[in-house]
């Protein structure tokens, strides 16, 4: 297959910053998607559902001209996060979802939950409003290895989570491990999990062998390649609960190539082609579609997108570095060809 027409996907997981930043990300993500939920990890988070709407205004006005791209709002969910709140976001529509960070998990989480147990209150009141908890499902013992992180968090918070509150909406976002694809396959209709261009490509032998690559360094941190192969057959699979979240996440050139450099992969420059060379490689462009553009809306309860995009078999090169405001950042694939090229977007 040489050209593919997809109903107009959207992002279930992106990070977009603030301010300077935003002319880049929004004009990347607003070529290829429809909507995007939008992470709260701004370095002062996204608490209230003032915050959130004053963020989509900002959000908003980076949009280029005659995009129709509509950011979907996350609050983000700390130790201080209320009941009263969570009714609040559940009426406004404009929030999709609250994301829960472990405090400590990864960037600008340290706001984030230090005693999950102590929230059930709040959880309750979202299973109430069925508004849908977003996850960054990682443990952040410091005794526990970086590669058994998300495993440990299924068997110590998810498990028991997803039993008290079984009619709670879950999404576990950016899933790395086999384990966490069987936990989604084994549960209910309302778990599901976005999943990564960079896990699907790379594991952790990209990372490292020949020399450390910060630009693929991220977290949840790339696994063995059993893991990326199961996140593989999961998304190719035609499984309903599995979706379209880049994770998409700009730090500059000098923040990622440093002596303790930061997690994070921008794919929002290219997405769409990228996930088009997994299901290119695993001889299943045919369910491009049902990642991309069907799964995500049917879980939130939103109507899928009436546009449409075309992406063709014609290689592109990656530019070698994008604009982040006055600074620059690296791109996945930065002077590199991804195999696939976005002709069109209606
Ligand atoms: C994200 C970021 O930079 O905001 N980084 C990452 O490695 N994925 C945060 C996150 O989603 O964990
Ligand atoms: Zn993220």
């Amino acid at each position: 297959m040489t050209s593919l027409t997809l109903t107009l996907p959207d992002d279930w997981h992106i990070h977009l910053r603030d301010e300077e930043a935003l002319p880049t990300t929004v004009t990347d993500i607003a070529r290829w998607a429809g909507r995007a939920i939008v992470m709260p990890n701004l370095k002062d988070p996204v608490r209230t559902v003032a915050d959130a709407l004053a963020y989509r205004q900002r959000i908003l006005a980076a949009r280029p001209a005659e995009s129709c791209f509509e950011p979907l709002m996350t609050l983000y969910l700390t130790d201080s996060t209320t009941v009263e709140s969570v009714a609040e976001a559940a009426q406004s529509p404009f929030v999709q979802g609250i994301k829960l960070y472990p405090a400590g998990a990864t960037t600008n989480s340290a706001a984030g939950v230090t005693a999950l147990k102590a929230l059930y209150p709040v959880i309750e009141a979202m299973e109430k409003h069925d508004l849908p908890l977003l996850i960054h499902g990682e443990v952040t013992d410091a005794d526990c290895d970086i590669f058994d992180r998300e495993k440990a968090f299924i068997d110590t918070a998810l498990i028991p989570l997803t039993a008290e509150f079984p009619a709670l909406s879950v999404v576990f976002e950016h899933i790395t491990t086999r384990d966490a694809v069987q936990f989604v396959e084994a549960g209910s209709d309302r778990i599901a999990a976005t999943v990564t261009a960079h896990h699907l490509l790379y594991n952790r032998n990209d990372l490292f062998v020949g020399g450390i690559k910060p630009h693929l360094f991220c977290l949840p941190v790339l696994k063995r390649d059993q893991h990326q192969l199961a996140l593989r057959r999961a998304v190719t699979s035609g499984h309903p609960r599995f979706f379209l979240g880049t994770d998409s996440a700009p730090h500059t050139r000098q923040d990622k190539e440093s002596s303790c450099g930061c997690a994070g992969c921008y794919t929002a420059h290219a997405a769409l082609e990228l996930y088009a060379e997994v299901f290119d490689e695993e001889h299943s462009l045919d369910q491009l579609e049902r990642f991309a553009s069907f799964n995500g809306p049917d879980f939130y309860q939103l109507p899928r997108n009436s546009g449409t995009v075309t992406l063709e078999k014609v290689s592109q090169e990656v530019p070698a570095d994008l604009p982040l405001g006055s600074q620059r950042l690296i791109p996945l694939r930065a002077g590199e060809r991804v195999q696939w090229t976005l002709m069109r977007s209606i």
